[in-house]
């Protein structure tokens, strides 16, 4: 019999055994719970709400015990909620989300999820849609149709426009720029360089790349920084882009062209494997909409336990491949010479070339 394969650590096991180590997990885990009851006891919210707080809180679990997993003892009890990043960091002038469309409103929900209060957000949307209008009446946020209407205050000016609308916005933008106001970005393809030189302004910016999976607090952003940026504008950036999910900071902004190729564009790549795979299932003899079923549950179902487990995707590959076995002549295929390998670095190669074309 081939031997009993690797499972995922699961939660619990890896709660108990930090937990010792880390000493802050139960504090953490409470404070949480706190946030968590004071979301549910807000007699506005909707069910639909209320769950995406719950899914939002769930995911910040789960990557918080991940995180206390590798993580050193020492940063273990440092208070990095939601509200510590920005609420604290605003000296009470808004937020000012400039664009909510897909992404913008995206963003929107999850700050709202998380609990930045009210008063902290103003949205500039000159096209709001029926559930913008719904998310700003319910929670009486200001909802501007247009940047002359926005009062100079600001702590932060976070662009979620299309590239194409940079260049009638952002000259607009410098009166909005002091000392301390922070720009986040996240126009693919507009340089910290572009955005600087069209507002006319030495400012504080933070340019991100977002992926779609933000829509539902599991995506995940690169950010960088230039050199006007302060520990507090980071920690706000941060914490902003954070309440989508996970955020890595990156020193070089010419990595952004293959972030965007990697992280920017791979959900479609995902979605694209999920067709295939169906396809392929198909092909195999499978009725279509079975093909479908399976392959998608299985992309997400893979998906969740790659985001839960504390092994790498390899180990997990590994984990589920007995010599010999049928996973392992599927993967003879793909592993190959012209495999998956040599497939997704000329995809990545090609997005990172367009990237940059786009970029002018
Ligand atoms: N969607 C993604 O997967 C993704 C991933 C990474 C990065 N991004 C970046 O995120 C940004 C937004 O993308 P998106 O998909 O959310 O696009 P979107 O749905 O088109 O949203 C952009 C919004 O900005 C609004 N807008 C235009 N001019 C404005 C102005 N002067 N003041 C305020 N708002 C204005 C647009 O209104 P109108 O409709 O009236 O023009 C639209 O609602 C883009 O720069 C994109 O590169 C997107």
């Amino acid at each position: 019999m081939a031997g009993r394969k690797q499972l995922p650590v699961d939660a619990s096991t890896a709660a108990k055994e930090h937990e010792t180590h880390s000493g802050g997990f139960l504090d953490r885990v409470s404070a949480l719970k706190d946030l968590f009851v004071r979301a549910f006891t807000d007699d506005n919210r909707s069910v639909e709400q209320n769950v995406r707080s719950l899914e939002l809180f769930i995911s910040y679990f789960i990557e918080e015990r991940n995180r206390m997993v590798h993580r050193p003892p020492q940063f273990a009890n440092r208070a990095d909620f939601f509200n510590d990043f920005v609420g604290d960091r605003t000296n009470a002038s808004p937020v000012a989300l400039i664009g909510a469309g897909k992404m913008g409103s995206a963003l929107l929900e999850s700050w709202i999820g998380l609990g930045l209060q009210r008063e902290l957000i103003v949205v500039v949307e000159p096209r709001p849609s029926k559930e913008l209008i719904d998310t700003s009446d319910k929670y009486k946020l200001r909802l501007l149709p247009d940047l002359r209407q926005l009062a100079p205050a600001v702590s932060v000016l976070f662009l979620a426009i299309k590239p194409q609308d940079a260049d009638s916005v952002l000259p607009y933008l410098s009166k909005f720029v002091g000392n301390t106001t922070l720009l986040v970005s996240i126009m693919a393809g507009k340089s910290i360089h572009v955005i600087s030189t069209k507002i006319k302004r030495r400012a504080a910016v933070v340019r991100a790349m977002p992926n779609i999976a933000a829509s539902i607090g599991r995506g995940v952003t690169a950010a960088v920084a230039n050199d006007m940026v302060q520990q507090k504008h980071r920690d706000l950036a941060f914490g902003l882009l954070r309440a989508t999910g996970p955020v890595e900071w990156i020193e070089n902004e010419d990595l952004m062209d293959a972030v965007t190729a990697v992280s920017g564009s791979g959900p479609a790549y995902v979605f694209l494997l999920t067709e295939m795979l169906a396809r392929a299932g198909a092909a195999a003899g499978l009725p279509d909409q079975l093909a479908s079923k399976l392959a998608r549950e299985t992309v997400a179902g893979s998906g969740e336990l790659l985001h839960r487990s504390a092994l790498d995707a390899a180990a997990l590959r590994k984990s589920v491949t007995s010599s010999g076995g049928t996973t392992a002549a599927a993967l003879n295929v793909l592993m190959g010479a012209h495999g998956l390998e040599q497939l997704l670095t000329e995809a990545v190669a090609a997005a990172t070339k367009r990237s940059r074309e786009l970029a002018g």
